[in-house]
């Protein structure tokens, strides 16, 4: 474990010292610069406590610490911590030199950096770069998104979850005009200044709607819980599920502040009226962000424009209808879209087969460790499938007691494995089944599975691993196998992020002219709170709150950006590739991601902090287009081809067309853009001007993007993209997407 790094030529020394870690040794090397000024945080062990008595112990502390900084007062100021009762030990602010004067120390068993755990569990917020221990970036500028308030509107929260303590927060925003409204096992005070305030619907509702419901905000079905403690849970360490994605869980802005709105009902769903009520209730409460996970692709909440017309930045999921394309919910050109990625976390569970070398690696999320030395019997339904499209085939007698292994290869490519996985696992347990192996593509999503398998191991391995499983039965009969308890593998070896196959796919199905989704966040396999506990969820509804917490961090860093000024931040500064690497789209088949599987492509919070640039609406014109929307005014075109979004669809381009964009300077005053344009294949996209110079008093320009055909092909939709670069750290881009429409009397279906 060597953390050396480059400290511009001055003089470093590598010291190596043992550390105790829970009784177990561990060699920790680091390097000491001596010309560093800068103070860090160090751990000092000492070993086992001098006195029973700890005023005793901490004394000994700052007298330690006194005599290398030379005054009480520094060491006072410098002390952070002193470990006193189990052992003897403090953490204080060095600088390099000062820690190494204490490593020299005799009785110092060792100093060490202090590192914050890896916070596994919540793996997608350092995914996404937002570094709990970085002293710099979005987090910590925007000291967490605190004084933020993130309006959620879901199926309630469960207050009891130590994601919503609100330990180290300040009081209640002022602003906040809000109630905690009581009802069943949820008291007016239940509140806190995590959860400032909660608001339930129900007049819309009938007797049987309350079945295993909460007649309050608490909330049953465990989605409002995880949605909220994702965008805005606390701290809480030693979080795991039975053992996996073992960590920290945290929300994306950790000081932000929660604002329960249960629109939504376990048996119901999420009706438009309860749903447009809180809306309304969140505009009068004062919050900063909606956060709303739900959404029909043949539905928009137009509700939502006054939201934002109040300075509320409104985050919907995308829809978990992909990957087949024109399935993207919540479309409305003032609302973020927010589709699902994965992240750099699998869980590998290995299937060993007796009397041969050759295991085989699926991902399951089986945490049993009980019987994992017990081998059984592979049943292979490879000649009758475990489903035939229309029904579950599995042998009742030959499934007790044995693994069911399953694979359809027609039919995987014709109905979604996930609609029919939930039924074969439920098959299978009834019979007694020891496990379930099923191939297939990606699917993103192993809960589906898992909630249904429990304590049985249910692993989907891929094509490649099912050819030797074949091969293996083909040899000998009857093959036994075995399962590993499934591990949890983190880093830069996945192939991350992807879009999530579930992840709804553009073009809008009913505002084409509006790109859609927006931008892509983690949704996948996501660990967060249910109840008491934690557990993993997987769709856009997970990937949402990651953006609703970067809304609220920026709002906090910079209060005052209107929604169009974040949406953009966020949209612009996306990245389309990682390590060189260009993201990836899961679906049929896998391929590079293009802007309707991620709009700008995967958020990138540390960048959309600065983004030099911004496409800035004024409400007003969100009136004017959605006024003559609701005229059902068929030529609305100018109002949404204009309406200064930062992104542009054409869904019908016949030779050319112009579109007008202005971008107000966010940045330092005095700045100097170019024009970088990707042009779709078979166009041109000219910019005037394609230099834009900003100053002091200046930081608006406008500038018109004129598309001409240059090969008329009548096909699908092509995509490339126009980016402002000022030489330096901005580079501002925006996706484009274009269907070239040569003949009204022409199709290709
Ligand atoms: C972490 O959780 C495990 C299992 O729940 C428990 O045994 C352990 O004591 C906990 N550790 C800490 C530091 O809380
Ligand atoms: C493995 O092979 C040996 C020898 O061929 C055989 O006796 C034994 O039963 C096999 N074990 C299993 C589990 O198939
Ligand atoms: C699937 O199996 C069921 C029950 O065995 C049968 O009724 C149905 O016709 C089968 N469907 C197909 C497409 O084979
Ligand atoms: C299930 O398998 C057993 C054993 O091979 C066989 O006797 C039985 O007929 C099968 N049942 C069905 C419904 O096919
Ligand atoms: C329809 O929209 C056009 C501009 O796009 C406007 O001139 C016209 O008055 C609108 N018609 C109605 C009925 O609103």
């Amino acid at each position: 474990m060597a953390g050396a790094y480059d400290n511009g030529g001055s003089h470093c020394r590598l010291i190596i010292v043992f550390f105790l870690v829970l009784l177990l040794p561990l060699q920790i090397s680091f390097v000491v610069c001596q010309q560093s000024a800068a103070k860090k945080l160090y751990v000092v062990y000492l070993g086992e406590k001098q006195h029973d008595d700890p005023e005793r112990t901490t004394a000994s502390h700052h007298d330690m610490l006194t005599a290398i900084l030379g005054s009480e007062e520094e060491a006072h100021d410098s002390m952070i911590y002193s470990y006193r009762h189990g052992f003897s030990g403090f953490s204080a602010m060095l600088t390099e030199s000062q820690a190494y004067d204490i490593a020299e120390l005799p009785e110092v068993r060792s100093i060490k950096l202090s590192v914050v755990h890896p916070m596994h569990t919540t793996r997608s917020q350092e995914f996404i770069g937002l570094d709990y221990t970085k002293p710099n970036g979005l987090l910590h500028d925007a000291n967490y998104g605190e004084g933020v308030i993130i309006g959620v509107i879901d199926s309630g929260i469960w207050p009891e979850s130590s994601s919503f303590r609100d330990h180290g927060l300040g009081p209640v925003p002022s602003k906040w005009k809000g109630i905690c409204q009581a009802g069943e096992k949820f008291s007016s005070n239940q509140c806190n200044r995590k959860i400032i305030g909660a608001r339930w619907y129900v007049n819309h509702l009938t007797p049987k709607d309350f079945e295993g419901e909460y007649k309050s905000a608490r909330c049953a079905n465990g989605h409002g819980t995880h949605v909220a403690s994702t965008a805005a849970g606390a701290l809480v360490p030693n979080v795991s599920f039975h053992g996996l994605a073992a960590g920290y869980a945290r929300g994306v802005a950790p000081y932000a502040r929660i604002a329960v709105y249960k629109a939504c009902w376990k048996a119901l769903g999420c009706d438009d009226t309860a749903v447009l009520q809180a809306i309304d209730d969140a505009i009068h409460d004062g919050v900063d962000v909606l956060s709303l996970s739900i959404g029909l692709a043949d539905f928009e909440f137009y509700g939502s424009l006054h939201a934002v017309q109040s300075g509320i930045t409104v985050v919907f999921s995308a829809g978990n209808t992909g990957p087949a394309p024109r399935t993207v919910a919540n479309a409305s050109p003032w609302t973020i879209s927010v589709a699902s990625t994965t992240i750099d976390r699998t869980f590998p569970t290995v299937i060993t087969f007796a009397n041969s070398s050759s295991d085989i690696v699926g991902q399951s999320l089986f945490y049993e460790t009980a019987g994992e030395d017990n081998w059984y019997e592979i049943y292979s339904t490879r000649y009758i499938c475990c489903f035939n499209g229309t029904s579950i085939n599995i042998n009742a007698t030959l499934a007790s007691g044995r693994i069911v292994f399953c694979y359809s290869p027609s039919l995987v490519s014709l109905v979604p494995p996930g609609t029919y996985l939930p039924s074969i696992a439920r098959a299978a347990k009834k019979f007694g089944a020891k496990g379930i192996i099923y191939s297939t593509y990606s699917l993103d999503n192993l809960v589906i599975i898992q909630e249904l398998c429990g304590s049985i191991p249910c692993v989907l391995v891929d094509f490649d691993a099912f050819h030797v499983l074949e091969n293996a039965l083909e040899n000998t009969t009857p093959v036994l196998a075995r399962f590993t308890p499934t591990r949890t593998w983190i880093g830069g070896e996945v192939l991350a992020p992807r879009i999530s196959t579930f992840s709804s796919r553009g073009p809008s199905p009913l505002l084409p002219q509006f790109l859609k989704p927006d931008v892509a966040a983690p949704g996948s396999d996501i660990l967060a709170a249910v109840q008491d506990s934690y557990k993993f969820k997987s769709g856009t509804s997970m990937a949402c709150p990651h953006v609703s917490g970067v809304a609220a961090l920026l709002k906090a860093l910079h209060p005052e950006w209107s929604p169009a000024i974040i949406k953009s931040a966020i949209v612009t500064t996306a990245s389309n590739d990682r390590n060189g690497f260009p993201i990836l789209a899961d679906g049929l088949p896998r391929k590079i991601a293009d802007p309707f599987d991620f709009g700008g492509g995967f958020i990138d919070p540390n960048r959309a902090m600065d983004p030099g640039l911004a496409y800035d609406v004024d409400p007003k014109d969100y009136t004017s287009y959605f006024d003559c929307f609701s005229a059902s005014n068929s030529s609305c075109e100018s109002e949404s081809r204009n309406l200064n979004l930062p992104s542009i669809a054409i869904p019908n381009l016949k030779a050319s067309t112009t579109v007008l964009r202005t971008v107000t300077n966010v940045g330092q005053p005095d700045a100097v853009y170019k024009a970088i344009v990707q042009s779709p294949p078979g166009m041109q996209i000219s910019v005037e001007p394609a230099i834009l110079k900003f100053c002091q008093g200046k930081n608006k320009q406008s500038f018109k993007i004129t598309f001409t055909l240059s090969h008329k092909v009548q096909g699908g939709y092509l995509f490339g993209s126009l980016a402002w670069y000022d030489g330096g750290v901005h580079h501002v881009r925006i996706p484009i997407a274009v269907r070239p429409v040569v003949s009204d009397n022409y199709a290709d279906l």
